[in-house]
């Protein structure tokens, strides 16, 4: 996994993300009425649901509130007007968990308005801090209801009637049963509302132990799914208008899902059958362990069309004695060669990764070993993140605590090179011709914006008839985050490209 952070509201479910590398991104999705048959308009209630960390969270969110649809709850943007939050959590890094403590205390403030005027509202805490903190979450707030770990989110009909009843409801056990068997699929009116691009989960959890890591214990154990069941949901998404889907796992390179012809299948074996789908136009994969790049992984690369050319690959940090202690099994010569590999299967393949600086015991020698090897892949992104102590992980009780002022000081160096890496790699394609999904409207009126295969931002005057095809594009110009590109003149969307400031994922 990897994240930055990033901050976003959509008009339905608002994600507060880590990072916007290999896709991830933050969408606007629609309010969608999902009247049935049964239900009648006063029936109805409203969700609010907001987001934090990957792309697993946001995925996540998104199949929290498909499973509460047909329970007459309705996506809003604004929290004022919920009957139910959700505060779906990261605990990757303490930042990430205590912002969910401030942001709790102001929802509490919400609910009490509400209150003041004869209406309820349910506060539930979903998500990773809801599975390492528990009933710890209702001692530090008591205005919340519901604790739900990201194992048990199907049962949420059942837990938030619970919880309007008597609050303090906990689930945070590891079910027997697999939550995917319980998931209720999206209406096709709704998957469209969502976008041209989806996630789809197919491995969860870490057998890893990386000892600065709290996935394992939040995530629980690897598992994967059935190549028959995400088949199906690759397919009700592809047949609602979805061109790209991101494959999401923790270890997703560790996928070893049952397959069609029995026996546990490779993520390679996985993407060749996705491939087959007919309207499916691109595949990704994230997060990757570089342990995990099997050879049939990297041959895929250079010989399956609609893998597209990107790979996230953390490597966390280019000091053997540092990858030793974080446990992570590889050497920094080992990811060299595994780049190596890669990039000969596909040439063109561009590359992000995950760094942690100030890890226990890291030397101005160790981490400079860290620059070295920036400098010799050549990244197109890097997600370089302090050192922070989660409790109960092996390196948390380490006495060889970097302080805080050098840890600062190395990531400042270390995103210093990485920005001009990325600067570079960006600035290299203006003059070449792109292919673009384009995906939505951009914020200056008649722009739309989309992603080349290496996952760059591309905008483009166009009118909107273009979201969900391929387009090639030639690029223009490049600002901070984003290409600027025309099409060829052919192109009956084509007009006169307008230079516009960068967009906003
Ligand atoms: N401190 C700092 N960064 C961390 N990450 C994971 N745990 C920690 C931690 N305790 C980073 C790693 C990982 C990414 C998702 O977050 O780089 O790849
Ligand atoms: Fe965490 Fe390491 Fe597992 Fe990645 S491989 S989820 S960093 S324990």
């Amino acid at each position: 996994m990897a994240l930055k952070a990033l901050t976003g509201a959509g008009r339905g479910i608002t994600f507060v993300a880590h990072r916007n590398c290999c896709g991830a991104r933050l969408r606007c999705l629609k309010k969608e009425l999902h009247l049935t048959a049964h239900m009648t308009d006063l029936d109805r209630k409203r969700l609010f649901v907001k987001s934090y960390g990957c792309q697993m969270n946001a995925y996540d969110a998104l199949r929290m509130a498909d499973v509460l649809a047909p329970e007459g709850y309705d996506e809003t943007a604004v929290m004022e007007e919920a009957d139910l939050v959700i505060l779906n959590t990261c605990h990757i890094r303490e930042r990430a968990s205590e912002k969910i403590f401030s942001e709790l205390g102001k929802v509490r403030e919400v609910k009490q308005e509400r209150a003041k005027a004869g209406q309820a509202m349910v506060i539930a805490v979903a998500g990773c801090v809801a599975q390492a903190e528990g009933s710890e979450i209702l001692r530090r707030q008591k205005a919340v209801d519901l604790v739900v770990g990201p194992q048990n989110y199907h049962r949420l009909p059942q837990l938030v009637e619970q919880a309007r009843l008597r609050s303090g409801v906990v689930d945070t056990e590891f079910p027997a049963d697999d939550k995917f068997d319980f998931l209720t699929a999206p209406a096709p009116a709704k998957i469209r509302s969502r976008g041209v691009t989806a996630f789809v989960t197919v491995q969860e959890g870490c057998d890893k132990f990386c000892t600065f890591c709290v996935v394992p214990y939040t995530r629980g154990a690897e598992t994967s799914r059935s190549v028959a069941k995400i088949l199906h949901e690759v397919e009700g998404l592809v047949d609602a208008g979805v061109r790209e889907v991101t494959l999401l796992g923790q270890n997703v390179n560790a996928y070893h899902g049952a397959g069609e012809t029995g026996g546990g299948w490779s993520l390679a074996q996985l993407i060749g059958r996705l491939a087959r789908v007919p309207g499916l136009q691109r595949l990704r994969y994230m997060t990757s362990h570089p342990n995990d790049m099997g050879v049939d992984l990297i041959a895929l690369h250079g010989e399956c069309p609609a893998l597209m050319p990107f790979l996230h690959l953390p490597v966390q940090s280019g000091s053997d004695r540092v990858l030793r202690a974080m446990n992570r099994k590889h050497t920094a010569a080992d990811y060299l060669l595994t780049m190596e590999r890669v990039r000969k299967a596909r040439p063109d393949i561009a590359v992000s990764s995950d760094f942690i600086v100030g890890f226990p015991g890291e030397t101005e020698a160790e981490f400079c070993q860290t620059l070295d090897l920036v400098k010799a892949v050549g990244f197109a992104s890097v997600y370089a993140f302090k050192y922070s102590p989660r409790p109960g992980t092996g390196a948390a009780s380490l006495t060889t605590q970097v302080s805080d002022a050098v840890m600062r000081e190395r990531l400042a160096r270390l995103q210093e090179l990485a920005e001009s890496q990325r600067q570079a790699w960006q600035g290299s394609f203006i003059g070449k011709t792109v292919e673009v999904l384009f995906e939505r409207a951009g914020r200056m009126p008649g722009q739309m914006v989309g992603k080349t295969a290496h996952l760059l931002q591309v905008q483009a005057d166009s009118l909107p008839d273009i979201a969900g095809t391929i387009r090639s594009v030639l690029v223009t110009a490049a600002s901070t985050n984003s290409l600027h590109g025309t099409f060829a003149a052919s192109h009956p969307s084509a007009h006169a490209m307008v230079h516009t400031p960068e967009v906003a994922a």
